[in-house]
């Protein structure tokens, strides 16, 4: 389960061109299984329709304090307590100026002002506006308080100019919304993931690689951040977006994955290898292009370094978690590589299977470790790596209790 699901996110929307980007978002957040109660201001209702949110939301949307319906319904102080998390997007430089000075003169600066629930806000507007110092110390004072500000996207704006001032995409939104509401289990944590394959190149143009896409190690780089995590991502190559908030850095060939590995080992705190690492690489990896010849052509072969099998013997209280990806005996054979890659969690999964492993956002894994081994159904890469992070906090309780 996502931090998000069953969740209560109020969203502010107020009067600025971004506010058709909020449609989205609340797209996003249902998807996620939040409950999404949208509060709009005047202004916002300019550029766009309380009927879009609410037809995407599900909910009525709030709109004015001395509508009486609208209050009867659920009122200003019902809908500050009903929230887990209060996020406004877009804020405009108004709002912000409004939430720094404590005002209370509609719906949504009363709700702001009422909710004990932590509040999010990202600002998005004009560039100069954004860099006036008025808003920069609004906005300082807000962070002062507790509140999370997400950056601006910097870009072409709306009005011509560039710079700071575009509302962040949806994913970014949606990952600080979760990590506000999340239960911070892993906060203090500096998680490093793996993921992805590697390539090993026989020359400039070719590569050995395997069916790897890095989902499953991105999602739980994604998950680990929304709970708190201070994350870096080690990948090999792949086509996808690097999950908000996570450092990455870029990992090709299972040498450069294993410098990688080391380097950030030293300060980690848990270490989840889901990289699908190459074992093999060709012997030499000609300087120019391979000309073929009138025959075949034998490839040899000699091992990479067993990342996990060189990690240093003493590893104080850090966690590791290995993946094993099998075609049969699974979770005899992942038990072994437990063992002998001594680690704490070892991740078993069926790669015979066609919705579960590669290519797929499914996976189907059972969990071992020192207390046993617990089949997973199938779900969704981002749920399964939920479930793995469950595991991760639950080692680190046990281990503090001892
Ligand atoms: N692993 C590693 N270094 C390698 C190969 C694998 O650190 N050179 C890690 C993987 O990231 C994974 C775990 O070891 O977390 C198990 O990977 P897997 O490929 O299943 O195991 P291998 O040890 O390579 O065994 P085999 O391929 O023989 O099944």
């Amino acid at each position: 389960m996502s931090s998000i699901e069953g969740k209560t996110v109020v969203l502010g929307v107020c009067g600025g061109i971004a506010a058709y980007k909020s449609a989205e978002l609340v797209r996003q957040l249902v998807k996620a299984g939040a409950s999404v109660r949208v509060v709009m201001t005047r202004s916002a209702q300019e550029f766009i329709t309380p009927l879009t949110l609410q037809t995407l939301s599900g909910h009525p949307v709030s709109t004015s304090l001395f509508d009486l319906t609208q209050e009867s319904e659920i009122g200003h102080i019902q809908l500050a307590d009903s929230a887990d998390v209060v996020a406004i997007a877009p804020a405009t430089a108004n709002l912000v100026a409004k939430l720094a000075m404590g005002m209370a003169d509609d719906l949504l600066t009363t709700v702001l002002l009422a909710t004990r629930a932590p509040v999010v806000v990202a600002p998005a507007m004009n560039v100069h506006m954004y860099e006036n110092p008025a808003v920069q110390d609004n906005l300082g004072r807000l962070r002062g308080r507790g509140i999370r500000i997400v950056d601006p996207a910097v870009g072409s704006l709306a009005c011509g100019y560039e710079g700071p001032g575009r509302l962040p995409e949806t994913e970014v939104l949606a990952a600080e919304i979760e990590r506000a509401v999340s239960a911070n289990d892993l906060e203090g944590e500096r998680v490093v993931v793996t993921a992805g394959p590697n390539r090993e190149h026989l020359d400039p143009v070719r590569f050995i690689s395997n069916r790897s896409t890095g989902r499953m190690g991105f999602a739980v780089a994604r998950a680990a951040w929304a709970r708190g995590a201070e994350v870096t991502l080690i990948g090999g190559p792949t086509s996808l977006t690097p999950p908000h908030g996570a450092r990455v850095i870029r990992a090709d060939s299972a040498a450069e994955m294993h410098r990688a590995v080391r380097a950030e080992f030293k300060s980690a705190t848990v270490l989840l290898m889901a990289a699908a690492v190459a074992d093999y690489k060709p012997k030499k990896a000609a300087d120019q292009k391979l000309k073929k010849g009138k025959g075949g052509r034998v490839l040899d072969l000699v091992r990479t370094v067993d990342i996990l099998g060189d990690l240093p013997a003493r590893r104080g209280q850090r966690i590791v978690v290995g993946f094993a990806a099998e075609t049969e005996d699974v979770v005899a054979n992942a038990t072994r590589k437990l063992t002998s890659k001594k680690l704490d969690l070892m991740v078993a999964n069926d790669v015979s299977r066609p919705d579960a492993g590669f290519e797929v956002d499914t996976n189907a894994v059972t969990l071992i470790d020192s207390e046993g081994a617990e089949s997973l159904e199938l779900a969704a890469k981002d749920t399964i790596a939920d479930r793995i992070l469950d595991r991760v906090v639950a080692i680190r309780q046990r281990r503090k209790r001892r």
